[in-house]
């Protein structure tokens, strides 16, 4: 039975913990709060921060796991970078922990496969910010090197917008390095996540392309298949395939493109299951943390079946604890549908509580209708 030391216990990590389970490892599920998702199904939890590198040094020698299995990007990843030296296996690999942990690190590491990506730029001040954004032209995006979920991300339209793209991303910043990315506004079509999965034995897979809306830098409903020319996926693979290949190590990845009527733009990618995968708990017979599962174990993936599918979060509306669900019924009584309510012991504006799926004709409209029906009661 391998051991899994789970470093992030969201509701991707629940849902990845119960197809580990299923497969017999034995999980640890860590986070900075009890009562985490993942840990409510886990066979034991650890409470600390994935940023003290102490702690997690600790915790890693402590339950001397087969595998450490990042579940979230904000990780004290020089630690990785150790353990691994040591004989620990981190999941994809520690050098995609840690380069993925920043938007600069791989982001540079694409440019330098070739990867058509978006004109960008860095910036350590608001007036290195004008200049960079003047030089790659209006409207700009902007995001702290570190964050995520979008935090401190915003569009400046103007160079009069500019000093408040700048503190806005310095109040989102996680980390200590003062660093933006700025980047070319891409007009895209729609965009994707490419779930690409690399196996210990056989072939690089990928899932159907899986179209996704954002509010906020946070995503509010995915959809799968989305449709796209072949031309246009087959460059998206093969992006894929490069980037995930030079990070190495097995598992899944979730790997973001904008689509223009003209091209693939890659934008970024999670060594380790996305939120707009979410959908392939539907409309897949494996679904993303059942195939990461599978890749990390180095077992066999010999087909990946897909129905159309969609799924839509429902977020609670203000702070609060123990929160109530109301409307799940309503939400489930309509054939094809499902729910997951995460678990989370508290609520903030906007926090992701749960998501409902759909499976079948009008999926995307179908998992919404559900969606809108649940509301968060918040104690
Ligand atoms: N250059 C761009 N042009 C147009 N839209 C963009 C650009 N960069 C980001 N966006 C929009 O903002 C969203 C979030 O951006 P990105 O994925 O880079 O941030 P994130 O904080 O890592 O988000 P998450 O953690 O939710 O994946 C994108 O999915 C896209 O909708
Ligand atoms: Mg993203």
């Amino acid at each position: 039975m391998k051991k899994i030391l789970l470093l992030g216990s969201g509701e991707l990590g629940k849902e990845f913990v119960i197809s580990a389970k299923r497969l017999g490892c034995h999980v640890v599920a860590c986070d900075s709060y009890a009562g985490a998702p993942a840990m409510q199904v886990a066979d034991e939890s650890c409470v600390f921060s994935m940023l003290d590198e102490a702690a997690l040094r600790a915790a890693i020698h402590q339950h001397q796991p087969d595998l450490i299995v990042p579940e979230i990007e904000a990780i004290r990843t020089e630690v990785l970078l150790e353990v691994e030296q040591e004989g620990f296996e981190v999941i994809p690999s520690a050098r995609a922990a840690n380069l993925t942990m920043n938007r600069d690190r791989i982001r540079d590491v694409a440019v330098g496969l070739g990867v058509r990506t978006a004109k960008f730029s860095y910036a350590e001040s608001a007036q290195d910010l004008l200049t960079q954004a003047q030089a790659i032209g209006f409207p700009v995006v902007i995001k702290p090197v570190m964050s995520s979920s979008g935090k401190g991300q915003s569009v400046a339209r103007s160079a009069s917008e500019i000093q408040a793209s700048w503190d806005y991303a310095c109040q989102g910043m996680r980390g200590d390095r003062q660093k933006v990315i700025v980047e070319e506004f891409i007009h895209f079509e729609f965009e994707i996540t490419l779930l690409t999965i690399r196996q210990r034995n056989g072939k690089t897979l990928f899932c159907d392309p899986i179209g996704h809306v954002q509010e906020r830098g946070d995503y509010q409903y995915s959809w799968q298949p989305q449709a796209m020319k072949l031309d246009y996926l087959k460059a998206a693979q093969e992006m894929a395939e490069k980037v995930t290949s030079d990070l190495g190590g097995a598992g899944l990845f979730g790997v973001e493109f904008f689509v223009t009527r003209d091209e693939v733009i890659f934008s970024e990618l999670s060594p380790r299951p996305h939120d707009t995968g979410m959908v392939t708990l539907i409309s897949q017979n494996l679904s993303e943390f059942d195939l990461h599962a599978r890749a990390v174990l180095g077992l066999p993936i010999p087909l990946i079946e897909s129905t159309e599918g969609a799924s839509a979060v429902v977020l609670a509306t203000q702070d609060g604890t123990n929160p109530s669900y109301s409307g799940v019924a309503d939400a489930m009584s309509e054939p094809g549908i499902d729910v997951r309510i995460f678990g989370k012991p508290s609520t903030r504006p906007y926090r992701r509580m749960a998501v409902a799926l759909a499976k079948g004709s009008n999926a995307l409209a179908r998992a919404r209708a559900a969606a809108q029906k649940i509301r968060v009661i918040s104690a």
